[in-house]
């Protein structure tokens, strides 16, 4: 290339640049006209859009940054605020900005988008994250949106590190797209107080996550959490105010978790010593649960919240131990699951104070009734251990497995009637002290 070619190159950039730069001249002016500026102590009076309070453009007077942030501005954005093709970072957070949120698709320069707490109320553009490849931080939280769900871009956002949408009017079910190949960065992922449903999607369980909000869904967001079993880089985790349900898992990996609140669900099973034991917690919030057995006892540092209340705790003391009978009828519970029925019943530290399905002579255990409970899972041969048992019923359940020999050894046991206990409702016989006990299915 000659020395005129590449000042005719120069030439052209530069008329290019300059043309660009008259667009974005115009985008500001109708950015301006349609805020309320002026009340809220904003200077926009310059000629030259660049030395505008708050606003940054780069060496080519292109927009590069605009943060005007709790100053009460009232207005609307500019429909087409998204030809600002240079824009890194657009913060309007904290004031009183109705309308819709532009279409910014395409924006491959911008890394946060920062617009919580004002009162757009139209629908966000199905195409939100499309094309924005840089994006580290987006804050939608406190807005008065229509009902919206989750934009499928997201996926196009790989550079996403923060994604802030508490209360925001953001309903269905949570995508299942958080692992860690599709946005290796998301470290917090904030979604309380909205309206998704359903479960935990298996992705997040290969996310590297730090925080997890997911309180107070309208109905609830429901099922198990196992998959945090495999989130070992939570620090934060708040699922309060939902339906979960089932036990906590084993969360011994999780060797940096601070914040433990699943206050207000329907988690059952005993807490386990792999959530007592780490060492990084100091809030655990488990208050409003069916949690069974033992009151657990964490560490002095841990701030623990009243978990008394709806949880079926055998005492109030931090680590006194159950009843045997409680705990042997708690082991039998952990083969079928825990159900929840069986943990709304069996509280306290008495069987015999009226547990479901538990008939007392004095204070020994003589009859488990747990006909068409609904109940899956297996026989838990600690049943051998309520040594007083005269009468095991089990029929019309769906339990697999086999049954154990331990109850052979049950001194009093006359009648074991497991019928129609299997998926398939074979009949099945039980083998008692050498006597074959079909109940009456045989
Ligand atoms: C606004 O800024 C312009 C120049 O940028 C300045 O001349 C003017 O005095 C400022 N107005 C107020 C009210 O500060
Ligand atoms: C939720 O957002 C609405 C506006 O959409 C606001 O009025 C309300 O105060 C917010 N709630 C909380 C708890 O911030
Ligand atoms: C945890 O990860 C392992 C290995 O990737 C996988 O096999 C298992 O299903 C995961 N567990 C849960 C509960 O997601
Ligand atoms: C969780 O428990 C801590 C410690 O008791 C308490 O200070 C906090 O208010 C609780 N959080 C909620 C949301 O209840
Ligand atoms: C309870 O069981 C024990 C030991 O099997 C027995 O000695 C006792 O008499 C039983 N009590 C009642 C009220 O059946
Ligand atoms: C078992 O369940 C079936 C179907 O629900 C019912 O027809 C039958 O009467 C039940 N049997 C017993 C003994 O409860």
């Amino acid at each position: 290339m000659t020395r005129s070619h590449l000042c005719l190159l120069c030439l052209l950039l530069f008329l290019l640049n300059f043309a660009a730069s008259e667009d974005e001249a115009t985008t500001m002016y109708y950015l301006k006209s349609r805020l309320n500026l002026i009340p809220a102590g904003v200077n926009w009076s310059n000629p030259d859009h660049c030395k505008w309070d708050n606003v940054q453009c780069d060496a080519n007077n292109r927009v590069t940054r605009i943060q005007l942030n709790e100053k009460g501005i009232q207005g609307w954005l500019y429909r087409d605020l998204g030809k600002l093709s240079e824009l890194v970072v657009l913060e309007f957070f904290s004031n009183k900005i109705s309308g819709s949120i532009p279409d910014l698709s395409g924006l491959k320069h911008l890394q946060i988008l920062n617009l919580h707490d004002n009162l757009f109320s139209s629908s966000i553009s199905l195409n939100l994250f499309s094309g924005m490849n840089s994006l580290q931080e987006v804050y939608l939280d406190n807005n008065p949106f229509h009902f919206w769900g989750f934009p499928v871009a997201i996926t196009e956002a790989t550079s996403l590190k923060i994604l802030s949408l508490v209360n925001c009017s953001l309903a269905g079910t949570i995508p299942d797209l958080f692992s860690s190949e599709t946005l290796p960065s998301l470290v917090s992922l904030k979604l309380s107080h909205n309206y998704l449903r359903g479960g935990l999607p298996e992705s997040l369980g290969r996310s590297s996550l730090q925080q997890l909000y997911l309180d107070g869904q309208q109905p609830y967001l429901d099922g198990s959490i196992s998959v945090l079993q495999n989130m070992t880089s939570l620090v934060e985790i708040d699922l309060q105010g939902n339906a979960f349900s089932g036990q906590i898992p084993d969360l011994s990996g999780l060797q940096s978790l601070r914040l433990f609140n699943v206050k207000e669900n329907h988690f059952t099973g005993v807490v386990p010593p792999s959530l007592t034991g780490l060492k990084s917690l100091t809030v655990v919030n488990l208050t409003n649960n069916y949690f069974q057995g033992l009151m657990p006892l964490f560490d002095k540092s841990v701030s623990v919240d009243a978990i008394t209340n709806t949880n079926s705790f055998c005492l109030d003391t931090p680590g006194a131990p159950c009843d045997p009978r409680v705990d042997a009828l708690i082991s039998i519970a952990e083969s079928f699951g825990y159900p929840l029925k069986l943990a709304k019943s069996w509280r306290g530290n008495d069987p015999c104070n009226s547990w479901l399905g538990i008939t007392c002579s004095g204070s020994n255990v003589t009859v488990v009734n747990l006909e068409r409970q609904e109940l899956t899972g297996t026989i838990s041969p600690s049943f051998a251990k309520l040594t007083s048992l005269e009468t095991i019923f089990l029929s019309n359940n769906s339990l697999t497995g086999s049954i154990p020999t331990e109850l052979t050894t049950l001194p009093k046991l006359r009648t074991l009637d497991v019928s129609c206990v299997s998926q398939q409702y074979q009949r099945w016989c039980a083998k008692v002290q050498g006597k074959c006990d079909c109940g009456d299915y045989w």
